[in-house]
């Protein structure tokens, strides 16, 4: 059931139960992050292994030393300038925390999310709501309400309805080790924006067997149908003549190409728009019936970085 009754959200939280929660970047399936409970049925509804640990959902800074400790003055500095909003940090977590929030780990992922429907739930709480993203492990991230819906139908009481999500794309997590600061996965904040504010970060986001933060399971955010990401969308086309194709493109067109469908995602060459419609247009042409995705590969800077990265992993095989 999709509904904008948050009160009724906040009821059914309080009950352990677990829902669809709407934020900036993708819908979450969240739970009480004091309710063995509530996580248990996360990991079980959407099929994910417990060794990939989830992000704390907190209403604002003031609760932060409540879940986390020796926070730097670094992670403050970051905190304050993208918070509320799509950065999750990894800090070393209070002994409170449930090892199976964090998968073991000695550290925990928070973050603050920039949505009014998501920060009006939050503040009706007592507790902070654990949420990944809401889709089975490994498909492609919810960016509407519906989308919860169709992949969870009746195995969760409620998805609470907050519009499409502004940036479309998770959040960009960073961490801490000893004076170095680490990019875990690529997000809605690019790398630049991090560097402006805390100088160099290093990327580690593709170990595979014991991921630090499993966004970086190589295969993932993948549609059903078989999905090519290219540098040269006409060599591919050759190379397919005679399939039902659909070509992925940043901003422009190609003429003349035999193919059931094009979709650009941003006319006007703006990244952050083309992120925004990533997931919902994956979603859109996995249900057209293509033999193929044919997907052009972005700019490797700003948002171009983290796009690239989801589209690598949608065609990882
Ligand atoms: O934008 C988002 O972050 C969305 C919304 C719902 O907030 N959530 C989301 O959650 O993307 P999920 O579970 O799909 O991805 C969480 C990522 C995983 O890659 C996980 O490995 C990483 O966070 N993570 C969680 N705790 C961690 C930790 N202690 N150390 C390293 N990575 C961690
Ligand atoms: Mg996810």
């Amino acid at each position: 059931m999709i509904s904008n009754n948050i009160k009724l959200a906040a009821s059914l939280l309080a009950q352990e139960e677990i829902i669809g929660f709407p934020t900036e970047t993708v819908y979450g399936l969240a739970g009480n992050a004091f309710s063995e409970k509530a996580i248990q049925k996360i990991y079980s509804t959407k099929k994910r292994p417990s060794f990939n640990p989830l992000i704390v959902h907190i209403k604002g800074i003031e609760d932060l030393e409540k879940i986390a400790v020796e926070i730097s003055a670094k992670a403050y500095e970051l905190a304050s300038r993208f918070w509320p909003g799509p950065l999750t940090l990894i800090l070393k977590k209070q002994p409170h925390i449930s090892d199976s929030i964090t998968a073991g780990k000695e550290t925990v992922a928070v973050r603050i999310p920039r949505h009014e429907v998501a920060l009006e739930l939050l503040s009706q709480l007592n507790f902070p709501l654990v949420a990944p993203s809401a889709n089975p492990f490994g498909s492609i991230s919810p960016t509407k309400a519906n989308h919860v819906e169709e992949y969870f139908k009746e195995q969760i009481p409620m998805v609470l309805e907050g519009g499409d999500c502004k940036s479309g794309v998770e959040s960009t997590i960073v961490g801490f080790e000893e004076e170095k600061i680490i990019l875990y996965r690529y997000g809605a904040i690019s790398k630049e924006e991090i560097e402006d504010v805390v100088g160099p970060v290093m990327v580690f986001n593709k170990d595979n067997k014991s991921p630090k933060a499993p966004g970086m399971v190589l295969k993932h955010y993948a549609p059903s149908t078989k999905f090519i990401l290219t540098n040269n969308v006409k060599e591919e086309l050759l190379k397919h003549k005679g399939k039902r194709i659909g070509l992925l493109l940043f901003k422009d067109e190609i003429y003349g190409a035999e193919v059931d469908k094009q979709i650009i995602l941003s006319s006007n060459g703006s990244l952050e728009e083309a992120a925004s419609r990533l997931y919902n247009t994956l979603h859109e042409m996995d249900r057209l019936h293509l033999e193929l995705i044919i997907a052009e590969r972005f700019p490797d800077v700003d948002l171009g970085a983290t796009i690239n990265d989801r589209l690598e992993r949608a065609s990882y095989n």
